[in-house]
């Protein structure tokens, strides 16, 4: 179209009476464009809600069909804030509260009293033990019994007697948890190749170790001693599989707590946990996979 046409010339491109066009088209052959674009949507629309139908065929209410993530489960740790800082102050009661709530709200899921029903909750070993088979996903057998886990393991971190988690006294817990898979067997490791030296002496049979240490090298003299707490500071395989949401409703994960006892006050500093095992894997993009990093300052004043 060219600029110089005058009003008259733009309309009547739009509609041309003479000729009984529309933009520059007969009736008729707007009608075929139309007919065309119903159809070939329509077409679209009949593969897409196909396809669904297919997917949601196949798909087992109890089994997860689609799982990418079998292998390398997550680690998670609480509290976690803003950035996974831990930062506060000894003096500031106020400064550490959320903290604590937020311990105090994740551990009250582990109340003795809330496991009482002996119709979702059964006892399992004290001490690290063999997975526990409980039945296939799909043999109909219903809903299967967690293993209790009471926050009494967590020690000092359960916050049963000391209400602050260690964080008064400068003693920070952090309980560590490593996220739920489906039908997921973790095997702990089987030779020390990978692991770091000082971490070796937390290897032992049907346990996936936790192990946290400096992140960075001018860390090493500063974090002092870590204390775990939890089944031997580990995740221990009598606590797999798990069924899923549907046939494992009460389930409850394995804790570890860890407690930096010694840190270095008024500085940041930087701390690695991972755990250990032949299917447990890391990824550089994924700061969550099989550990994690915790920034820690405590101030003193
Ligand atoms: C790993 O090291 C620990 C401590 O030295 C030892 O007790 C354990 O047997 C070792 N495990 C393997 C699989 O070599
Ligand atoms: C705590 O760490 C300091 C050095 O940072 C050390 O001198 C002290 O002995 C440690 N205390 C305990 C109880 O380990």
């Amino acid at each position: 179209m060219s600029g110089n046409k005058d009003d008259g010339g733009w309309k009547k491109f739009v509609w041309d009476s003479d000729k009984g066009e529309f933009m520059g088209r007969t009736g008729g052959s707007w009608f075929k464009i139309t007919l065309f674009y119903v159809v070939f949507f329509g077409c679209l629309a009949g593969v897409f809600v196909g396809t669904i139908q297919v997917m949601l065929l196949t798909l087992n209410d109890f089994k997860p069909t689609w799982q990418d993530r079998v292998a390398p489960p997550g680690l998670s740790h609480t509290p976690k804030l803003d950035k996974a800082e831990v930062s506060y102050s000894i003096k500031g009661i106020e400064t550490y509260l959320p903290f604590t709530k937020t311990l105090r709200e994740f551990v009250s899921q582990y109340d003795d009293s809330k496991q009482l029903d002996a119709s979702k909750f059964e006892n399992c070993p004290a001490e690290p033990a063999d997975y526990k088979e409980r039945g296939t996903l799909d043999d109909n057998a219903g809903v299967r019994k967690a293993c209790r886990f009471s926050r009494t393991l967590l020690g000092p971190c359960s916050g049963l007697e000391d209400e602050t988690f260690g964080f008064k006294d400068g003693k920070p817990c952090v309980i560590v948890k490593l996220n739920r898979i489906v039908n997921f067997r973790p095997r702990p490791p089987s030779s020390n190749d990978s692991i770091p030296e000082e971490a070796w002496p937390k290897v032992q049979p049907n346990l996936i170790p936790l192990f946290c240490t400096n992140k960075r090298e001018e860390d090493a003299d500063k974090i002092g001693e870590i204390k775990y707490y939890g089944i031997n500071g580990g995740f221990p395989l009598q606590y797999y599989p798990y069924y899923g949401k549907r046939l494992h409703p009460h389930y409850l994960q394995p804790l570890v707590a860890v407690q930096f006892t010694n840190l270095t006050q008024n500085m940041e500093l930087r701390i690695e946990c991972k755990v250990f095992g032949d299917n447990i894997d890391y990824n550089e993009k994924d700061r969550y996979q099989g550990r994690f990093d915790l920034k820690i300052q405590i101030n003193s004043v």
